[in-house]
Protein backbone atom coordinates (compact mmCIF):
# COMPACT_ATOMS: atom_id res chain seq x y z
CA UNK A 1 0.00 0.00 0.00
CA UNK A 2 1.50 3.15 -1.08
CA UNK A 3 -0.12 6.08 1.04
CA UNK A 4 0.96 8.57 -1.41
CA UNK A 5 -2.43 10.57 -2.16
CA UNK A 6 -1.99 8.59 -6.05
CA UNK A 7 -2.56 5.84 -7.00
CA UNK A 8 -4.03 3.51 -10.42
CA UNK A 9 -4.95 -0.21 -10.48
CA UNK A 10 -6.18 -2.39 -13.36
CA UNK A 11 -9.48 -4.84 -12.42
CA UNK A 12 -11.31 -7.21 -15.01
CA UNK A 13 -14.95 -7.64 -15.38
CA UNK A 14 -16.41 -11.06 -14.57
CA UNK A 15 -19.12 -13.43 -16.03
CA UNK A 16 -21.84 -15.13 -13.59
CA UNK A 17 -22.05 -18.83 -14.08
CA UNK A 18 -24.89 -18.51 -11.15
CA UNK A 19 -25.97 -15.11 -11.12
CA UNK A 20 -26.87 -12.78 -8.45
CA UNK A 21 -30.06 -11.28 -9.09
CA UNK A 22 -32.25 -9.74 -5.94
CA UNK A 23 -30.59 -8.42 -2.98
CA UNK A 24 -31.55 -8.82 1.11
CA UNK A 25 -30.25 -5.39 1.90
CA UNK A 26 -30.18 -2.78 -0.95
CA UNK A 27 -28.12 -0.76 0.85
CA UNK A 28 -25.03 -2.83 1.94
CA UNK A 29 -26.08 -5.00 -1.40
CA UNK A 30 -26.49 -8.25 0.88
CA UNK A 31 -27.76 -10.86 -2.08
CA UNK A 32 -30.39 -12.93 -1.53
CA UNK A 33 -28.17 -15.89 -3.05
CA UNK A 34 -24.63 -16.89 -3.67
CA UNK A 35 -23.25 -16.58 -7.09
CA UNK A 36 -19.81 -18.32 -9.35
CA UNK A 37 -17.94 -16.47 -11.96
CA UNK A 38 -15.42 -16.52 -13.67
CA UNK A 39 -12.85 -13.11 -13.90
CA UNK A 40 -12.51 -12.10 -17.85
CA UNK A 41 -8.92 -11.41 -19.48
CA UNK A 42 -9.14 -8.19 -21.84
CA UNK A 43 -12.09 -6.71 -20.52
CA UNK A 44 -10.41 -3.90 -18.49
CA UNK A 45 -11.14 -0.76 -16.67
CA UNK A 46 -7.45 1.06 -15.37
CA UNK A 47 -8.25 3.90 -12.61
CA UNK A 48 -5.94 6.31 -11.31
CA UNK A 49 -7.34 8.55 -8.29
CA UNK A 50 -5.46 11.45 -6.97
CA UNK A 51 -6.76 12.97 -3.22
CA UNK A 52 -5.58 16.92 -4.09
CA UNK A 53 -5.96 19.44 -1.23
CA UNK A 54 -8.60 22.51 -2.77
CA UNK A 55 -10.85 20.54 -4.48
CA UNK A 56 -14.45 21.12 -3.88
CA UNK A 57 -16.04 17.91 -4.99
CA UNK A 58 -14.50 14.73 -6.22
CA UNK A 59 -14.11 14.62 -9.94
CA UNK A 60 -14.35 11.65 -12.61
CA UNK A 61 -13.27 11.70 -15.75
CA UNK A 62 -14.57 8.50 -17.46
CA UNK A 63 -13.09 7.39 -21.26
CA UNK A 64 -11.66 10.52 -21.61
CA UNK A 65 -14.92 12.86 -21.47
CA UNK A 66 -15.98 14.38 -18.26
CA UNK A 67 -18.72 11.83 -16.49
CA UNK A 68 -22.34 12.52 -15.94
CA UNK A 69 -23.53 13.68 -12.82
CA UNK A 70 -25.22 10.14 -11.83
CA UNK A 71 -22.27 8.42 -12.25
CA UNK A 72 -20.11 10.55 -11.12
CA UNK A 73 -22.54 10.78 -7.89
CA UNK A 74 -22.30 7.07 -7.63
CA UNK A 75 -18.34 6.89 -7.65
CA UNK A 76 -17.72 9.64 -5.24
CA UNK A 77 -20.37 7.68 -2.66
CA UNK A 78 -18.00 4.89 -3.03
CA UNK A 79 -15.15 6.83 -2.17
CA UNK A 80 -17.04 8.86 0.55
CA UNK A 81 -17.05 5.09 2.28
CA UNK A 82 -13.51 4.94 2.06
CA UNK A 83 -12.49 8.15 2.94
CA UNK A 84 -14.13 7.42 5.86
CA UNK A 85 -12.31 4.29 6.56
CA UNK A 86 -9.09 5.98 5.88
CA UNK A 87 -9.71 8.79 7.75
CA UNK A 88 -8.95 11.46 4.68
CA UNK A 89 -10.36 14.94 4.26
CA UNK A 90 -9.19 15.76 1.20
CA UNK A 91 -11.59 14.77 -2.29
CA UNK A 92 -10.34 12.91 -5.25
CA UNK A 93 -9.62 13.24 -8.99
CA UNK A 94 -10.19 10.23 -10.78
CA UNK A 95 -9.86 9.13 -14.55
CA UNK A 96 -10.83 5.64 -16.01
CA UNK A 97 -10.71 3.97 -18.90
CA UNK A 98 -12.63 0.91 -20.22
CA UNK A 99 -11.29 -1.30 -22.45
CA UNK A 100 -14.94 -2.48 -23.76
CA UNK A 101 -18.33 -1.30 -24.51
CA UNK A 102 -20.04 0.08 -21.06
CA UNK A 103 -23.53 -0.85 -19.63
CA UNK A 104 -23.95 -3.42 -22.41
CA UNK A 105 -24.44 -6.02 -20.40
CA UNK A 106 -20.28 -6.81 -19.79
CA UNK A 107 -20.91 -6.02 -15.78
CA UNK A 108 -18.64 -2.77 -16.22
CA UNK A 109 -19.64 -1.74 -13.47
CA UNK A 110 -17.47 -4.83 -11.67
CA UNK A 111 -14.15 -3.57 -13.04
CA UNK A 112 -14.84 -0.31 -12.39
CA UNK A 113 -15.56 -0.79 -8.67
CA UNK A 114 -12.93 -3.06 -8.32
CA UNK A 115 -10.56 -1.12 -9.89
CA UNK A 116 -11.34 1.89 -8.36
CA UNK A 117 -11.87 0.21 -4.41
CA UNK A 118 -8.02 -1.71 -4.97
CA UNK A 119 -6.81 2.31 -6.53
CA UNK A 120 -8.22 4.21 -3.63
CA UNK A 121 -6.86 1.39 -1.18
CA UNK A 122 -3.25 2.36 -2.45
CA UNK A 123 -3.34 5.69 -2.68
CA UNK A 124 -5.20 6.25 1.05
CA UNK A 125 -2.51 3.32 2.45
CA UNK A 126 -5.43 1.31 3.66
CA UNK A 127 -3.81 -2.17 5.19
CA UNK A 128 -6.82 -4.25 4.10
CA UNK A 129 -6.86 -8.45 2.60
CA UNK A 130 -8.46 -8.90 -0.74
CA UNK A 131 -11.58 -10.76 0.67
CA UNK A 132 -12.01 -7.05 2.91
CA UNK A 133 -11.51 -5.26 -0.18
CA UNK A 134 -14.06 -7.32 -2.13
CA UNK A 135 -16.61 -6.35 0.87
CA UNK A 136 -15.86 -2.75 -0.15
CA UNK A 137 -15.97 -3.26 -3.74
CA UNK A 138 -19.47 -4.89 -3.11
CA UNK A 139 -20.73 -1.76 -1.61
CA UNK A 140 -20.24 0.11 -5.22
CA UNK A 141 -21.72 -2.62 -7.27
CA UNK A 142 -22.14 -5.86 -5.94
CA UNK A 143 -20.56 -7.96 -8.67
CA UNK A 144 -17.82 -5.86 -8.15
CA UNK A 145 -17.10 -8.20 -5.06
CA UNK A 146 -16.00 -10.89 -7.63
CA UNK A 147 -13.76 -8.96 -9.51
CA UNK A 148 -11.30 -8.78 -6.59
CA UNK A 149 -9.90 -12.41 -7.82
CA UNK A 150 -8.47 -13.70 -10.98
CA UNK A 151 -9.72 -17.34 -11.86
CA UNK A 152 -12.98 -18.85 -10.89
CA UNK A 153 -14.67 -17.09 -7.75
CA UNK A 154 -17.76 -17.09 -5.33
CA UNK A 155 -19.58 -14.58 -3.94
CA UNK A 156 -20.77 -16.31 -0.26
CA UNK A 157 -23.67 -14.17 0.45
CA UNK A 158 -23.27 -13.67 3.79
CA UNK A 159 -25.37 -11.49 6.65
CA UNK A 160 -23.64 -8.61 6.86
CA UNK A 161 -20.95 -6.19 5.66
CA UNK A 162 -18.09 -8.43 6.83
CA UNK A 163 -19.34 -11.82 5.73
CA UNK A 164 -21.04 -10.84 1.93
CA UNK A 165 -17.46 -11.58 0.31
CA UNK A 166 -16.09 -13.08 -2.51
CA UNK A 167 -13.44 -16.16 -2.14
CA UNK A 168 -11.51 -17.88 -4.81
CA UNK A 169 -12.98 -21.19 -6.33
CA UNK A 170 -9.83 -21.80 -8.58
CA UNK A 171 -7.38 -19.97 -10.51
CA UNK A 172 -6.81 -18.78 -13.81
CA UNK A 173 -4.64 -21.62 -15.07
CA UNK A 174 -6.86 -24.36 -13.60
CA UNK A 175 -9.36 -24.39 -16.56
CA UNK A 176 -9.51 -22.95 -20.23
CA UNK A 177 -12.96 -21.91 -20.75
CA UNK A 178 -13.26 -19.27 -23.02
CA UNK A 179 -16.54 -16.54 -23.17
CA UNK A 180 -17.35 -15.50 -26.80
CA UNK A 181 -19.14 -12.15 -26.09
CA UNK A 182 -21.35 -11.08 -29.55
CA UNK A 183 -22.24 -7.55 -29.31
CA UNK A 184 -25.77 -7.77 -31.23
CA UNK A 185 -26.54 -4.24 -29.43
CA UNK A 186 -23.82 -1.99 -27.74
CA UNK A 187 -26.27 1.10 -27.05
CA UNK A 188 -26.48 1.69 -23.25
CA UNK A 189 -29.29 -0.68 -21.47
CA UNK A 190 -32.72 0.95 -20.18
CA UNK A 191 -33.16 -0.58 -17.26
CA UNK A 192 -30.12 -1.26 -14.98
CA UNK A 193 -29.31 -3.91 -12.56
CA UNK A 194 -29.77 -1.94 -9.92
CA UNK A 195 -33.71 -1.62 -10.68
CA UNK A 196 -33.93 -5.22 -11.31
CA UNK A 197 -32.91 -6.33 -8.06
CA UNK A 198 -35.29 -4.47 -6.53
CA UNK A 199 -38.09 -6.02 -8.56
CA UNK A 200 -37.04 -9.68 -8.12
CA UNK A 201 -39.78 -9.37 -5.40
CA UNK A 202 -43.03 -8.75 -7.85
CA UNK A 203 -41.68 -12.26 -9.87
CA UNK A 204 -43.69 -15.43 -9.31
CA UNK A 205 -41.17 -17.89 -10.10
CA UNK A 206 -38.61 -16.14 -7.40
CA UNK A 207 -39.30 -18.36 -4.84
CA UNK A 208 -38.93 -21.26 -6.70
CA UNK A 209 -35.54 -19.67 -8.14
CA UNK A 210 -34.22 -19.31 -4.74
CA UNK A 211 -35.31 -23.29 -3.36
CA UNK A 212 -32.41 -24.73 -5.75
CA UNK A 213 -29.86 -22.28 -5.95
CA UNK A 214 -27.90 -23.98 -3.25
CA UNK A 215 -27.72 -27.75 -5.37
CA UNK A 216 -26.70 -24.88 -8.60
CA UNK A 217 -24.41 -23.38 -6.62
CA UNK A 218 -22.69 -27.00 -5.08
CA UNK A 219 -22.87 -28.57 -9.27
CA UNK A 220 -21.60 -25.29 -10.83
CA UNK A 221 -18.71 -25.14 -8.04
CA UNK A 222 -18.20 -28.75 -8.16
CA UNK A 223 -17.53 -28.73 -12.48
CA UNK A 224 -14.84 -26.32 -11.80
CA UNK A 225 -12.79 -28.35 -9.71
CA UNK A 226 -13.51 -30.99 -12.03
CA UNK A 227 -12.93 -29.49 -14.94
CA UNK A 228 -15.96 -30.66 -16.28
CA UNK A 229 -16.85 -28.47 -19.13
CA UNK A 230 -20.20 -29.56 -20.14
CA UNK A 231 -22.14 -29.26 -16.59
CA UNK A 232 -20.63 -26.15 -15.95
CA UNK A 233 -21.66 -25.24 -19.55
CA UNK A 234 -25.53 -26.48 -19.06
CA UNK A 235 -26.08 -25.60 -15.45
CA UNK A 236 -24.46 -22.01 -16.84
CA UNK A 237 -27.37 -21.65 -19.48
CA UNK A 238 -30.07 -23.01 -17.79
CA UNK A 239 -29.44 -20.75 -14.89
CA UNK A 240 -29.59 -17.78 -17.44
CA UNK A 241 -33.19 -18.57 -18.74
CA UNK A 242 -33.92 -19.11 -15.54
CA UNK A 243 -32.77 -15.55 -14.40
CA UNK A 244 -34.50 -14.01 -17.33
CA UNK A 245 -37.42 -15.70 -16.60
CA UNK A 246 -37.72 -14.13 -13.09
CA UNK A 247 -37.10 -10.81 -14.94
CA UNK A 248 -39.40 -10.85 -17.34
CA UNK A 249 -42.43 -11.88 -15.10
CA UNK A 250 -41.07 -9.05 -12.68
CA UNK A 251 -43.39 -5.82 -12.50
CA UNK A 252 -42.84 -3.94 -14.32
CA UNK A 253 -41.41 -6.41 -17.01
CA UNK A 254 -38.04 -6.69 -17.99
CA UNK A 255 -37.28 -8.03 -21.21
CA UNK A 256 -33.83 -7.84 -22.29
CA UNK A 257 -33.53 -10.27 -24.58
CA UNK A 258 -33.94 -9.37 -28.50
CA UNK A 259 -34.64 -11.36 -31.37
CA UNK A 260 -30.86 -11.70 -32.25
CA UNK A 261 -30.79 -13.12 -28.78
CA UNK A 262 -33.23 -15.44 -29.15
CA UNK A 263 -31.42 -16.37 -32.34
CA UNK A 264 -28.28 -17.46 -31.10
CA UNK A 265 -30.29 -19.64 -28.45
CA UNK A 266 -31.34 -21.54 -31.19
CA UNK A 267 -28.32 -21.69 -32.82
CA UNK A 268 -25.93 -23.15 -29.85
CA UNK A 269 -28.33 -25.55 -29.89
CA UNK A 270 -27.52 -26.99 -33.38
CA UNK A 271 -24.07 -26.26 -32.92
CA UNK A 272 -24.23 -28.30 -30.33
CA UNK A 273 -25.69 -30.87 -32.24
CA UNK A 274 -22.82 -30.66 -34.41
CA UNK A 275 -20.46 -31.49 -32.13
CA UNK A 276 -19.18 -27.69 -31.11
CA UNK A 277 -19.33 -27.86 -27.23
CA UNK A 278 -20.97 -24.38 -26.76
CA UNK A 279 -23.28 -22.98 -24.41
CA UNK A 280 -24.90 -19.67 -23.90
CA UNK A 281 -25.10 -17.42 -20.51
CA UNK A 282 -26.59 -13.90 -20.60
CA UNK A 283 -26.31 -11.09 -17.90
CA UNK A 284 -29.00 -7.91 -17.77
CA UNK A 285 -28.67 -7.47 -21.35
CA UNK A 286 -29.41 -9.04 -25.00
CA UNK A 287 -25.89 -9.95 -26.03
CA UNK A 288 -24.85 -13.89 -25.85
CA UNK A 289 -22.01 -14.61 -23.93
CA UNK A 290 -20.95 -18.16 -25.90
CA UNK A 291 -19.19 -20.19 -23.04
CA UNK A 292 -16.61 -22.75 -24.69
CA UNK A 293 -13.68 -24.73 -24.23
CA UNK A 294 -10.46 -23.26 -26.01
CA UNK A 295 -10.08 -26.30 -28.45
CA UNK A 296 -13.23 -25.05 -30.00
CA UNK A 297 -13.02 -21.65 -30.15
CA UNK A 298 -12.13 -21.25 -34.20
CA UNK A 299 -15.12 -23.66 -35.37
CA UNK A 300 -17.10 -21.22 -32.89
CA UNK A 301 -16.15 -18.05 -34.57
CA UNK A 302 -16.90 -19.54 -37.93
CA UNK A 303 -20.29 -20.26 -36.88
CA UNK A 304 -20.79 -17.17 -35.15
CA UNK A 305 -19.75 -15.22 -38.72
CA UNK A 306 -21.54 -16.84 -40.43
CA UNK A 307 -24.87 -15.35 -38.48
CA UNK A 308 -22.61 -12.05 -39.40
CA UNK A 309 -21.33 -10.90 -36.42
CA UNK A 310 -16.64 -10.72 -36.54
CA UNK A 311 -14.54 -8.29 -35.77
CA UNK A 312 -15.29 -5.66 -33.41
CA UNK A 313 -18.90 -7.28 -32.85
CA UNK A 314 -17.00 -10.45 -31.36
CA UNK A 315 -14.93 -10.15 -28.30
CA UNK A 316 -13.19 -13.09 -27.22
CA UNK A 317 -12.35 -13.55 -23.19
CA UNK A 318 -10.48 -15.93 -21.48
CA UNK A 319 -9.80 -16.03 -17.87
CA UNK A 320 -8.50 -13.27 -16.35
CA UNK A 321 -6.28 -12.66 -13.36
CA UNK A 322 -7.22 -10.27 -10.56
CA UNK A 323 -6.66 -6.64 -10.16
CA UNK A 324 -3.17 -5.10 -9.34
CA UNK A 325 -1.68 -1.63 -8.60
CA UNK A 326 0.21 -0.32 -11.36
CA UNK A 327 2.86 2.29 -11.82
CA UNK A 328 2.02 3.73 -15.33
CA UNK A 329 -1.18 6.73 -13.97
CA UNK A 330 -3.59 8.02 -16.66
CA UNK A 331 -2.88 11.74 -15.72
O1 LIG B 1 -23.49 -5.83 -9.73
P1 LIG B 1 -24.77 -5.46 -10.39
O2 LIG B 1 -25.72 -4.76 -9.50
O3 LIG B 1 -24.52 -4.71 -11.69
O4 LIG B 1 -25.52 -6.82 -10.80
C1 LIG B 1 -25.05 -7.74 -11.72
C2 LIG B 1 -26.13 -8.62 -12.17
C3 LIG B 1 -25.78 -9.63 -13.25
O5 LIG B 1 -24.70 -9.21 -14.03
C4 LIG B 1 -26.98 -9.79 -14.14
C5 LIG B 1 -25.48 -11.01 -12.65
C6 LIG B 1 -24.14 -11.19 -12.01
O6 LIG B 1 -24.08 -11.97 -11.06
O7 LIG B 1 -23.15 -10.59 -12.46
Amino acid sequence: MSGTGKSTAEARANLAFVKYWGRADPTLNIPLNGSISMTLDGLVTSTTVEFRKGLARDGLVLNGEVAGERERVRVAKHLERMRRIAGEQRFAHMESVNAFPKSAGLASSASAFAALTVAAADALGLEKSREELSAIARLGSGSASRSLFGGFVEWKPGKDHDSSIAVPVAPRDHMDVVDVVVLVETAEKRVGSSEGHDLTGTSPYMDARLAHIPARLDKVREAILARDFDTLGSESEREAIEFHTVAMTSTPSLLYWLPETLRFLHAVRTWREDGVRVWMTLDAGPNPHLLVPRADVTRLLARVKSLGYEGARVIVAGVGEGPRVVGKHLF
